[in-house]
């Protein structure tokens, strides 16, 4: 990918700017300070600390499981690593539905312990006045709605969703409710492409799409997928842009032959 000519960092007004002027959005997760720096140096407009971490790197079923001090972890790791581009945090399950003091408090807090400069979660209309009080509050908020990993449970699984009409006339309003709430961005995921596009033109904040096609102003993977880091995950959406799952095993296993048959280290690695 190109750098941006500009090492200026981005901000949330950048993304409206972006979207007026047409230049597609990137945004990738990473969870340390190492990856973190490793994108921001390829020039991601945007890094997402996602609590698909609790899957990529926790090892967990889901993303249920996830705690506000694992968030404020790695947000706090990710944030050394990140210069230029814009960091969001995820707000992971029951830290902002319960109540609106419960959400400004906890996201209040990722703000502060993390240095995020924005925060995400999921839901469209029901979340739309918890948006509201935060935005009010300053703290940006990234919207998510689609495929709400939060709510796999009810939604009876990992499934594109909006498909039907009363589907995507619900996600219409969801990403409605979230621009007049004040979200900066949304995020669209396992949206079908048409329907995607439509939201896309008819909203002024940008959306990022996951499984949601072309037509999004932006686009996010997780990057152990992207990196091919997790072989076995292959959706449908996701293009891998290297095989670094194989490139570690064969690093490591050639490691491990040369120890074992005494050829490292060699002299010019000893003192
Ligand atoms: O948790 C996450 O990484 C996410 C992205 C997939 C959008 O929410």
């Amino acid at each position: 990918m190109t750098k941006s000519p500009s090492d200026t960092p981005v901000t949330t007004r950048d993304f409206l700017a972006f979207k007026e002027a047409g230049r597609r959005i990137v945004c990738v997760t990473a969870y340390d300070a190492l990856f973190g720096r490793l994108v921001d140096e390829a020039g991601v407009d945007c890094v997402l600390v996602g609590d698909s971490l609790n899957q990529v790197i926790a090892g967990r079923e889901s993303t249920l499981s996830a705690t506000l001090d694992q968030m404020v972890y790695h947000g706090a790791m990710t944030r050394r690593g990140v210069r230029r581009a814009l960091l969001v945090v995820d707000m992971p399950f029951l830290t902002y539905q319960v109540s609106r003091e419960d959400a400004i408090r906890n996201c209040g807090r990722v703000m502060q312990e993390t240095g995020a400069q924005a925060v995400k979660l999921e839901g469209g209309t029901a979340m739309a006045d918890t948006v509201r009080a935060l935005v009010d509050v300053g703290i940006p908020v990234m919207g998510h709605v689609g495929l709400t990993p939060q709510s796999v449970h009810a939604l009876g699984g990992y499934r594109v969703q909006g498909r039907d009409e009363a589907g995507a006339e619900r996600l219409e309003s969801d990403v409605r409710a979230l621009e007049v709430a004040g979200a900066f961005a949304i995020v669209l995921e396992l949206v079908p492409a048409a329907l995607a596009a439509r939201l896309s033109k008819a909203l002024k904040v940008p959306t990022i799409g996951i499984g949601a096609g072309p037509g999004c102003d932006g686009q996010v993977l997780v990057l152990p997928d992207l990196l091919g880091l997790n072989d076995a995950f292959s959706p449908k959406f996701l293009k891998k842009y290297a095989a670094l799952g194989e490139a570690v095993r064969r690093a490591v296993g050639g490691f491990a032959d040369e120890v074992r048959r005494g050829a490292y280290p060699g002299p010019e690695h000893s003192f």
